[in-house]
């Protein structure tokens, strides 16, 4: 089934954060949109927020005039939910309740036309159990945009048990009509991308707590060695450290248990405190005013000395303390380095048979590649491989339970949280059969469930 027609109107219910956001997208591609709110005066605030956002960009010279006033004056706000009625396509933003959502669907199934399509944006509810309150399920699809909805370039393109192929394929074709990106996926718990970013929350959570590096250091190795734009503790006060561990906890919730999706108690700890990040002023990090935001830990310019024979290697999983009792000799595992990302930073551990002259020629090395120089705990991994060995393994095991496929993934995660590359790119990059080395490694150090390796990955790696 092909795009929505230009001028075929689309309705957008609930004008919140999303709402508005989805109903300037589909404006500025083109469409009639009608916005409905529940609220009184809710539309109108969510029409004027679009106003005052193209009001920026025109003022910045990034759109002309006449295209802003053309997406304002697109959007009509409705009275009620009847105004729809001539829409082929209603996109559902509301509050995320089951019951509510439902009965909305109810209302637009009796009002549409029997072929238009009825879209949610929900982000954890599934669409099989909204569409199971309609008479025709089959033309209920999820369409899950990113905040903000007008930049961010993923949509996730859910299908339930009952949704056609058809519908979904026509949503896949309006979505990439409006610039964007979409992803095609199985209705599952967080569906892409909020499953498989856990562990860039839940790894570097771990980490914290066992002490391996503070949080500006980590989130220093994540972007300056990493390549991602923002490390996962400045993200996770950036989105609000109540949200980011209700998602994990839904995600936890809805595959009964899995340890690999466990919440951690730093953030429910930070969360019962208040500490919710950027909007509360405070979260792993202070905000308030005149709070110095803290320095990542490098080590001071260092000289060349002897290096005898020390070992240095990329992390492969084990602990430098392991490879050095392997190969019986000191050991100098270094973590991942993103080759074409700022490649500003680099971690390592050291056995603790490493002399310090060894530890000098590595750190004087990395420095005079222009990079700083942390030192870490012997820690399994290291911070980043760790972490994209992680994030792979949760790739790799969506595409293993059919819920979307490899193309998919890795754009969810490039356009959908700016990651530098899909994880499944990255794993092709580092080699499947190392990564599934690292994994194998935590699972034998930790032996927690977490750290099991994904069949897909296993297969990937030619090993199974
Ligand atoms: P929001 O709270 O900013 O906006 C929700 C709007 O829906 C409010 O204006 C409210 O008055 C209205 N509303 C509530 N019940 C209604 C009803 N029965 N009929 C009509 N309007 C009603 O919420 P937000 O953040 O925009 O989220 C909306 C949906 O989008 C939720 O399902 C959420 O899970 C999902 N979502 C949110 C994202 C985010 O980052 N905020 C990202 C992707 C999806």
């Amino acid at each position: 089934m092909p795009a929505l027609y230009k001028n075929a109107a689309v309705g957008v219910i609930g004008a919140g954060t999303m709402g508005a956001g989805i109903a300037q997208v589909a404006s500025a591609a083109g469409h009639p949109v009608v916005l409905f709110d529940a609220v009184d005066g809710a539309a109108r605030h969510g029409l004027d927020s679009v106003a005052s956002g193209l009001n920026k960009l025109t003022e910045r010279g990034k759109m002309n005039r006449a295209e802003a006033d053309g997406i304002v004056d697109r959007i009509t706000i409705a009275g009620a939910i009847g105004d729809m009625r001539d829409c082929a396509l209603v996109v559902e933003a509301i509050v995320e309740d089951l019951g509510v959502k439902q009965q909305v669907f109810s209302e637009l199934e009796a009002i549409t036309a029997p072929d238009a399509i009825l879209a949610t944006n929900t982000s954890s509810i599934s669409v099989t159990a909204i569409g199971a309150a309609l008479e025709r399920p089959e033309r209920l699809v999820g369409m899950h945009f990113f905040n903000p909805a007008p930049i961010m370039k993923l949509v996730e393109v859910i299908s339930g048990l009952a949704t056609d192929d058809d519908v979904a394929d026509a949503v896949f074709e309006t979505a990439k009509e409006w610039g964007k990106v979409p992803a095609r996926a199985k209705s599952t718990p967080g569906f892409i991308v909020n499953r498989v970013a856990r562990p860039y929350y839940g790894e570097a959570l771990r980490l914290l707590e066992e002490g391996v590096a503070d949080a500006a250091t980590i989130d220093a190795l994540f972007t300056g060695a990493g390549g991602f734009r923002m490390g996962p503790f400045e993200l996770m006060d950036l989105i609000g450290n109540d949200v980011n561990y209700a998602v994990t906890e839904s995600v936890f919730a809805a595959f009964h248990q899995d340890p690999r999706y466990r919440p951690s108690q730093t953030q429910a700890e930070l969360v019962a405190a208040g500490r919710l990040g950027r909007k509360s002023g405070r979260g792993f990090y202070d905000y308030q005013d005149g709070a110095e935001k803290p320095e990542p830990s490098s080590l001071p310019a260092a000289e060349a000395g002897a290096s005898n024979d020390t070992l240095i290697a990329l992390t492969d999983g084990r602990t430098a303390n392991q490879r050095a009792m392997a190969e019986e000799r000191p050991v100098i595992v270094y973590d991942l380095v993103y080759e074409d990302g700022p490649r500003k930073r680099i971690g390592f551990a050291a056995s603790s048979d490493v002399s310090h002259d060894a530890i000098n020629s590595f750190v004087a090395a990395a420095q005079s590649d222009g990079m700083n120089v942390t030192a870490l705990d012997d820690t399994p991994g290291l911070v980043v491989m760790r972490t994209v060995a992680m994030l792979a393994n949760e790739a790799f095991e969506v595409v293993h339970q059919g819920v979307a496929d490899a193309e998919s993934v890795d754009a969810a995660m490039q356009f959908g949280v700016n990651y530098p590359l899909g994880p499944l790119a990255w794993a092709e990059r580092i080699g499947v059969r190392h990564v599934l080395g690292v994994i194998d490694a935590l699972f034998d150090l930790y032996r927690d469930q977490r750290y099991r390796a994904s069949l897909g990955m296993r297969r990937a790696a030619g090993v199974a």
